[in-house]
């Protein structure tokens, strides 16, 4: 288990971090089914963890109330879910969440994390420019939708500081 990254003292002691595993996944799908209004499936995630995608479950008492997934391949990652539970939504543990997501990628060499947003969930899209990702593009017709398709919006930031931290002193 790992607390939370961010400011000390931000987030109540009770909410924790661990990577995903296969036993969770009825709460995942829990959460999934309520938060989303298409949602993915459980083999979608059972998929992701046998191939050994970063994730992260996020804990309150020992409780599933949010997870995070990503992919990475050479030096990019993909934030592939962010979720976390509508009752516990506004409380900045989407925030934290999405931290944590960009320093697993960081953690993994990445270099660019990017993802894909609906343009009609400006919830989430005002969090992560917030967290400096930028818009690079769009995907036509990505999602599905009650009327048929939805454009995804495509953003992406870029993990430079971390390279610096990398960098030897001169
Ligand atoms: C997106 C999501 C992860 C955010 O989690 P959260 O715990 O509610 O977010 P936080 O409380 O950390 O809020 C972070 C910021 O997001 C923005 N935000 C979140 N909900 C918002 C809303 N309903 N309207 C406007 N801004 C919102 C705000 O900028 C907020 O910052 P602030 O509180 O300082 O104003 C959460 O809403 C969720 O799980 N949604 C369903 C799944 C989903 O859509 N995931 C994203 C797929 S791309």
């Amino acid at each position: 288990m790992s607390a939370l990254p961010g400011e000390p003292g931000q987030l109540p002691s009770a909410i924790e971090l661990r990577p995903l595993r296969e036993s969770d996944l009825d709460a995942v799908m829990a959460i999934e089914l309520r938060a989303y209004p298409f949602p993915w499936t459980r083999g979608i995630f059972r998929d992701c963890l046998k191939a050994g995608y970063p994730s992260w479950a996020l804990l309150e008492h020992g409780l599933l109330i949010g997870y995070g997934l990503i992919s990475v391949a050479a030096d990019e990652a993909h934030i592939l879910n962010v979720c976390v539970a509508p009752e516990r939504q506004g409380r900045g543990l989407g925030r934290q969440l999405l931290r944590a997501l960009v320093q697993l990628a960081r953690e993994h060499r990445a270099g660019r994390v990017f993802l894909e947003v609906r343009p009609s969930n400006p919830g989430a899209i005002t969090l992560y420019h917030s967290e400096g990702f930028n818009e690079i593009g769009r995907r036509p017709r990505y999602y599905p939708s009650h009327d048929g398709r939805e454009d995804a919006l495509v953003m992406a930031i870029e993990l430079v500081a971390g390279d610096i931290d990398r960098m030897p002193a001169l």
